[in-house]
């Protein structure tokens, strides 16, 4: 079966999720982690090369004090839970998005995490927090200007590959499998250079209840496609 190079997830439905059950939305968020740990685990045993989760978009800095706060301390705990395990199964972890928003605390947690991981060779797994697609072009274009305008670049030289280093994701291959769980078929400012070609595979399932057969599903769907680049 032919399986893709680097998968993007958009992990909706927690709120939904939690709501169904008459709990807070925060719960459904607890309870997304554990698909998170099978995703990472599924991708590490298929030996897929990377994987990129959207955890937190720069739109989520709008939702309700305390809910952004209880996801804070999510990554927090997450990061000191599973760090050493992840180190251990030589996954490479990368926090990607506008870090300068998050409290102090988690960004040293963060590059502490990044630092140890730095040399593995196992997946390459990104959790995007505090990121938008449209901020990831925006603070390419900065600083190829600023380059430009130091004279250490020529403009003339500005190319789509020249462009895609400056971005967030730069050493990695596109994505080539967009997923989105919860039901809704958008791709809300996630990555917007890096899925230009990807397939878009869309589910109704909620997040918390995103298991190994769904990703199957998934990984079926994928292989399926008749990929074309034009
Ligand atoms: C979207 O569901 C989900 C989020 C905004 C948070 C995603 C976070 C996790 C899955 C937890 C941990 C992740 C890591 C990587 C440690 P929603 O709240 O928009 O749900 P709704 O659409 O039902 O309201």
């Amino acid at each position: 079966m032919a399986l893709p190079h680097h998968i993007a997830i958009v992990m909706d439905g927690n709120g939904r999720w939690a709501g169904a059950r008459g709990e807070p939305r925060t719960a459904g968020h607890r309870a997304g982690l554990e698909p998170v740990r099978m995703v990472i685990r599924e991708c590490a045993a298929l030996r897929i090369d990377a994987l990129t989760l959207f955890a937190f978009s720069s739109e989520n800095w709008r939702r309700p004090e305390a809910e952004v706060a209880t996801l804070m301390s999510l990554f927090m705990d997450a990061l000191d839970r599973e760090v050493a395990e992840l180190h251990a199964n030589r996954v490479r972890l990368r926090i990607i998005g506008n870090r300068q928003r998050l409290a102090v605390r988690l960004q040293t947690r963060i590059a502490e995490a990044e630092a140890l991981t730095a040399a593995n060779d196992g997946l390459r797994l990104q959790v995007a927090v505090s990121y938008g697609g449209r901020w990831d072009v925006v603070e390419a274009a900065k600083r190829l200007a600023a380059a430009a305008a130091s004279g250490a670049l020529r403009a003339g030289d500005i190319d789509e590959e020249r462009f895609a280093r400056e971005l967030q994701l730069h050493a990695l291959p596109d994505h080539d499998l967009f997923i989105r769980t919860g039901g809704d078929h958008r791709v809300s400012n996630f990555l917007l250079w890096n899925i230009a070609y990807a397939e878009l595979f869309f589910t109704d399932v909620l997040w918390p209840d995103f298991n190994a057969a769904e990703l199957q599903l998934a990984l079926e769907d994928f292989a399926g496609r008749e990929r074309r680049f034009g």
